[in-house]
């Protein structure tokens, strides 16, 4: 059967998206710890009076900066899933991106003007963006793709943020761009706008377009755009699953007011 083949076009697009959409977040989470004396510099370098500042405040600095990332991510998280059902998956995702990709710029006009409280609240914006990216990605991807390929598609993201990592652990190195912050943090904005102009370019979810929008039509150009699919036949079946995916969802809550009538009554 042909709904068994693997889709290369989804795969090679999901790929693209996954690297880009999570490079921020691999690529800011690994390189601080190669290039920590390029970042110890560039505090002393920043404080006032400059070159005098103290190991103890580095410490403290530095903890603050790294524990942001993950206050960010979290909260990111959290607000995803309300966002994604207000917008949709794809809107949301080109939100997330965006932001990702203005945290690099700020991040950069922090190194450059040497304002720390500038990369800090970069790092902070990039967390929180990276937070919802990712988890609006999994979301659109899972409600994208044929069943056959949700295991592979989820792989990618997972085999992406290890890569990225890999990147951001490389590049923070002395020998490449450890002492350069500027040109470490700078080169991080193009696979940002790379995520930035693809993730405009998709379709909203099938699933988002039929079972929240009602949006028939928009919901089976949308199957042709992940799915390729050519036969009307499997378009039907899923649309019709779909549908019986809808009636669960209203059966259920009718039983649910069922209930709360027969224990209000
Ligand atoms: C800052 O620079 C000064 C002068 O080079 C140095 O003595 C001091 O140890 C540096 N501070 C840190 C935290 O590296």
């Amino acid at each position: 059967m042909s709904a068994e083949k693997l889709n290369w076009r989804l795969l090679i697009m999901s790929t693209l998206l996954a690297v880009t959409s999570i490079f921020q977040m691999g690529y800011t989470s690994a390189y601080p710890n190669t290039a920590i004396e390029g970042f110890r510099n560039y505090l002393n370098k920043s404080h006032n009076p400059p070159f005098q500042l103290l190991n103890s405040e580095f410490e403290w600095i530095w903890s603050g900066m790294l524990a942001i990332y993950f206050v960010g991510f979290a909260i990111g998280s959290i607000i995803t899933a309300s966002i994604a059902d207000r917008i949709g998956r794809k809107c949301t995702l080109c939100f997330g991106n965006f932001g990702g990709l203005l945290s690099a710029i700020i991040a950069l006009f922090g190194i450059v003007f040497k304002l720390p409280i500038l990369f800090g609240t970069s790092r902070l914006l990039m967390s929180l963006s990276a937070g919802i990216s990712m988890n609006a990605l999994i979301l659109l991807l899972q409600e994208s793709s044929p069943n056959h390929m949700k295991g592979l598609i989820s792989f990618n993201g997972e085999m992406a943020f290890v890569i990225t990592n890999l990147i951001g652990g490389l590049f923070g190195m002395k020998f490449l761009l450890g002492d350069n912050l500027a040109g470490l943090i700078g080169i991080s904005i193009v696979p940002s706008a790379i995520a930035c102009l693809l993730s405009t370019l998709l379709k909203e979810s099938p699933k988002y377009l039929f079972l929240k929008q009602n949006d028939l039509d928009g919901a089976a150009r949308s199957l042709r755009f992940y799915q390729n699919l050519k036969d009307d036949d499997e378009k039907t079946n899923i649309l019709n699953e779909l549908k019986l995916e809808r009636e669960e969802m209203t059966a259920k809550n009718d039983t649910i007011f069922d209930i709360l009538k027969k224990s209000t009554a």
